[in-house]
């Protein structure tokens, strides 16, 4: 029963529909990005009635198994020995090795199809992508040989890994390379994706660059924020998952533990501080699940102290509830909860 995972599926919906209506108003479709959740059919369902453009998601299991009408988009880079499976599950994929996109091409052509490509460029986040103009060049010139494969867009991405912020210098980096393609190989690219959630500010603060006509949005509809700042979007849910867990013991014990210490569960050797007696609460969720440092209490007046394997251990010692074995827990959830939560085996998901 416990832990588990409250899905509002209404709450997900509106948030699909209202950056979508954002983004149309700006000349922009989006790809809506499914991994964080697994590509759950649920939340597919939703997605197959709304007015988006692609299903995109990173692992190509999720591509696979989900039940869509749309357009299916792979972000990750795809690998050069699942050429053969990215052709068949993916309508189009970000990519940035000719060698891999040569081998997209042969895999194309024996499925007698041509598979779309978008070209990545690292525009300054360290992440995915192609970084000088010259290998850009050579890359796009060696593509428009192939026979299978349409140069459908140029991309990039951005704060993924470096915190790179989406702004008119890193942006203008990718606007060079369109004017230089289409100047150079009178190339009209149909699709220039700017990027992801952290573009959204953008689009508020009548910022955002016009050649740039396509997003991939995750985070902004599963937590209700854009990511450039991380604040929250007004009119959006930031509750659409929740996570709830039972208390499965609740005793009044030090705060520091008694006797000689070693090691912990994980080989580390902890540390403590000294509150004196606490009301300590264990609730059936642990490292397996969740890092705790992701869960937000809905309760503020309860604390996170630490967790191993399967045990949350909190203090409830100034809590304004009074709580007994039994009670259930409400937290609301960071993108990296979410993440871990939905990938848990072990976590009940409710779609409500
Ligand atoms: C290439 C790419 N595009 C878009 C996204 C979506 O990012 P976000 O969830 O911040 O919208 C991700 C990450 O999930 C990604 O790896």
């Amino acid at each position: 029963m416990y832990p588990r995972v409250i899905i509002h599926r209404d709450k997900y919906h509106h948030n699909v529909e209202k950056i979508a209506t954002l983004c149309a108003q700006h000349g922009i479709t989006i790809s809506v990005v499914t991994k964080v959740f697994c590509a759950e059919q649920p939340l597919i369902d939703v997605l197959n009635v709304c007015d988006v453009s692609y299903v995109a998601d990173s692992r190509i299991a999720n591509l696979q198994k989900m039940h869509t009408h749309l357009p299916r988009m792979l972000l990750r880079i795809p690998s050069m020995h699942e050429a053969e499976t990215v052709v068949k599950v993916a309508d189009i994929s970000l990519n940035s090795e000719i060698e891999t996109i040569r081998r997209l091409n042969d895999a194309a052509a024996k499925e007698r199809v041509r598979h779309k490509i978008v070209l990545m460029m690292d525009v300054g986040d360290l992440r995915e992508g192609l970084f000088f103009k010259d290998d850009v060049e050579n890359t796009v010139q060696a593509i428009l040989s192939l026979s299978h494969i349409e140069l459908y867009g140029l991309g990039t991405n951005l704060t993924c890994y470096g915190g790179v912020i989406p702004d008119q210098e890193s942006l203008g980096r990718l606007g060079d390379m369109v004017v230089m393609l289409k100047q150079k190989y009178q190339l009209e690219l149909k699709m220039v994706s700017g990027g992801n959630s952290s573009h959204l500010y953008l689009l508020q603060e009548g910022q955002h660059p016009p050649f740039i006509n396509h997003l991939r949005i995750g985070e902004a509809i599963v937590l209700g924020r854009e990511t450039a700042y991380g604040k929250p979007m007004p009119d959006l849910y930031q509750d659409v998952f929740v996570l709830e867990s039972d208390l499965i013991e609740l005793k009044k014990k030090p705060s520091i533990p008694m006797g000689k210490i070693g090691m912990n569960a994980f080989g580390k050797t902890p540390q403590f501080e000294d509150y004196g007696l606490m009301d300590r609460g264990i609730l059936a969720i642990g490292k397996q699940d969740v890092d705790y440092h992701e869960l937000i209490p809905e309760d503020p007046t309860i604390r996170l102290i630490g967790s191993s394997s399967d045990h949350l251990i909190i203090d409830l010692t100034h809590a304004k509830a009074s709580y007994k074995v039994g009670d259930i827990l409400r937290f609301r959830l960071t993108y990296g909860s979410v993440l871990s939560l939905m990938t848990s085996r072990y976590v009940r998901k409710v779609y409500v």
